[in-house]
């Protein structure tokens, strides 16, 4: 950060922790920041303040408000870098000591923030306990910080820049890191590779041109053929094109009115001689940084960053990530849907009957050729797969594979150049999918990837795709994505067929059924008390069997996954054609079961499994016709079970919003 006008600690510790908030729905196990400045109670002899918490972000920010005393919070500055990390526990349980950033010492001098998960950790540590570092914690991020330390140990003239540069080299895995240090104030490095990394600017106004002040160095991946082998110290030197990935040095001074950039592949200078104030963000999702600026650059794993041609303004307005008048944000995103699902729909059906999917127009011609369609996901988005899977086999008539990412992986599925591989994610960050993209693009595979969010990892990696548009979701629990998932996928099997003949009735109904959704997700939301009273009978049960077929099984597979992520409660969806070889074993007039029905094709199969259920005593709550939104009713049950149980909604324990470690 830069100001032209002297900002007090305070100030900066309320952007990093409000910047940490909007990021919590990513992990919320512990959190903890790094200002400059000495901290009386924890670290009186360093030039930098550590502070760290268990718990949520507000646990953090009431230990710096009930220590305020202490922290000089009046103090001003006109140059200040600040780092600041909200942590799902990989390595090391969530405690005090395992949360970020990091350090390299108890003077505090080097310290990260880091996302993603580093591979050889425990080759550097053992390198690193060997040449006297003692560590602290249980965490792989550690080894980064000490790392650094070590190099700058030995290499005492290597700028802030080199340092990582030479770090990074040494690390395998996935990573986005922030970089702070009491040897070099006011200077911010950070890095990435896997995990995403982006760059905001805020500005006064002679900056609002599209040059963005930050240098940047194109790093080349390095391709270590040691995977496990720390490289011997010798090697420690930088060598120019061998750096890793992309960089960022940020070096400033304000007064002086010129921008000093470091020495790098491109330096801008905007302007010269005149005042100005320039605060530049860095984080790993856009949400942290939206209130502060629009002016975002995404870095990409091995880019040269010319930025100024790179600057993207980000779509989304503040208000849209507020909860509101609703009570959580799951809450607000389930009632959102009728609208969200339009969104999807917005601008794509038109009258004329026609389906126009932007962003893989250019393709359609060599999607149309492909022989089998092969979607990959993890956790819901994986269900919307499901879920249109016979809706794709029935309009394209090709194969069409569902995956799960882990799973595709796992298995190194054979790939040929003539498929289509449909890379489903809300996040568009999820790490094993992005991977299984990774995987198939090499092999020749047309790839498209289906996001909520524009900017994403999968969004920029696939060679076109489909924006669901749903809006931000931020409860962990994914509920409108799903809606609009299944839409998304629903209008490519429109695509796919638009030059059948044959199928121009059944493209007519779902056309017109797809007109008639918001309204008939509307009444579906006016069930809500009603779900509440089932919720209330059931919400102290241990277990929930939700059984159906056809275009319902996905319906229950996600249901089951909602009550499962939200209550904790012990619930299967069951694919109602299994029920007779082993669930109906279970069945009895205590066991609480749900069951999906509809008027469909598999309508007379599915009153058999009722019987079959009836007969054995038990009593299940049915879904009935609903169509589309029949998982709406399934959202609000796990929603007031959770409720009920006194589960936190918006952050069930132990998950994360996107896993963007495999
Ligand atoms: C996590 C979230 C789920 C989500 C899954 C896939 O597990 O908690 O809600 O469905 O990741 O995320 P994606 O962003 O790829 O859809």
């Amino acid at each position: 950060l830069n100001f032209l006008t002297p900002k007090k600690r305070s100030e900066i510790v309320d952007i990093l922790v409000q910047g940490l908030q909007r990021m919590e729905y990513r992990g919320y196990d512990s959190a903890g920041i790094a200002i400059d400045g000495s901290n009386e109670i924890e670290s009186p002899h360093s030039k930098v303040s550590l502070l760290r918490k268990t718990g949520k972000v507000s646990v953090l920010a009431d230990y710096i408000k009930t220590n305020s005393d202490h922290l000089d919070m009046d103090m001003e500055y006109n140059i200040h870098c600040g780092i600041a990390h909200t942590r799902w526990a990989t390595h090391g349980s969530p405690k005090d000591v395992n949360s970020h950033p990091h350090r390299s010492n108890e003077k505090n001098e080097f310290l990260v923030v880091h996302n993603g998960i580093i591979t050889n950790y425990r080759e550097i540590k053992e390198y690193l306990m060997k040449k006297g570092h003692v560590f602290e914690s249980e965490t792989d991020t550690e080894v980064i910080a000490k790392l650094t330390q070590h190099i700058h140990d030995r290499y005492p003239d290597f700028s802030f820049r080199q340092l990582v540069e030479t770090v990074i080299q040494q690390l395998e895995g996935a990573f986005a890191l922030a970089f702070k240090s009491s040897r070099f104030p006011g200077q911010l490095v950070a890095s990435r590779r896997g995990s995403p990394l982006l760059v905001g600017i805020k500005s006064n106004s002679r900056l609002q041109t599209n040059h963005f002040p930050v240098s940047f160095s194109k790093g080349r991946r390095f391709m270590s053929n040691h995977a496990t082998h720390l490289r011997d110290e010798s090697s420690f030197v930088e060598t120019p094109n061998n750096i890793l990935d992309l960089s960022i040095a940020v070096r400033s001074q304000v007064g002086s009115g010129k921008i000093d950039v470091t020495d790098s592949t491109t330096a801008v200078r905007p302007f010269d001689s005149e005042d100005w104030e320039v605060e530049y963000f860095v984080a790993s999702d856009a949400a942290a940084i939206i209130e502060h600026t629009k002016q975002v650059l995404f870095l990409e794993d091995d880019d040269v960053a010319f930025v100024e041609d790179e600057l993207q303004s980000i779509d989304m307005e503040l208000q849209e990530i507020m909860k509101g008048s609703y009570k959580t944000y799951m809450q607000k995103e389930i009632f959102e849907q009728p609208d969200s699902i339009v969104n999807t729909m917005r601008g794509r059906l038109l009258p004329s009957g026609q389906v126009v999917l932007g962003g893989i127009k250019e393709y359609l011609p060599d999607i149309k050729r492909c022989r089998r369609l092969i979607m990959v996901a993890c956790g819901t988005s994986y269900h919307s797969a499901i879920a249109c899977r016979q809706i794709l086999e029935e309009l394209s008539e090709l194969p069409v594979v569902v995956e799960l990412a882990s799973d595709f992986l796992d298995r190194q599925t054979p790939i040929f150049r003539d498929d289509v591989c449909i890379f489903i994610s809300q996040s568009g960050e999820t790490a094993d999918t992005l991977m299984a993209l990774r995987y198939c693009k090499p092999r020749g595979a047309l790839t498209i990837g289906v996001t909520n969010t524009v900017g994403s990892s999968i969004c920029r990696e696939s060679h076109c795709g489909i924006h669901i548009n749903a809006g931000p979701e931020i409860g962990v629990a994914s509920t409108k994505a799903y809606t609009s998932q299944i839409l998304s996928l629903l209008m490519f099997a429109l695509t796919l067929s638009d030059d059948r003949i044959s199928m121009q009735q059944r493209r007519d109904e779902i056309i017109q059924a797809l007109n008639d959704l918001p309204n008939q997700i509307r009444e579906v939301l006016q069930l809500d008390s009603q779900v509440h009273d089932i919720a209330q009978r059931i919400y102290k049960e241990k277990s929930l069997l939700i059984m159906g077929r056809g275009f319902n099984f996905a319906t229950c597979l996600e249901g089951a996954l909602k009550i499962k992520e939200l209550s904790y409660m012990h619930c299967e969806g069951i694919m109602s054609g299994e029920l007779k070889h082993g669930p109906l074993a279970m069945v009895d007039e205590f066991l609480s079961i749900c069951m999906v029905i509809c008027n469909d094709h598999v309508y007379k199969k599915s009153l058999n499994a009722l019987q079959q259920v009836v007969a054995r005593d038990g009593s299940p709550i049915i879904i009935a016709d609903t169509s589309v939104p029949e998982v709406i009713p399934l959202q609000l049950l796990s929603y007031h079970i959770a409720e009920l149980n006194g589960a936190n909604v918006d952050r069930p324990r132990n998950l994360a919003k996107s896993v963007t470690v495999e």
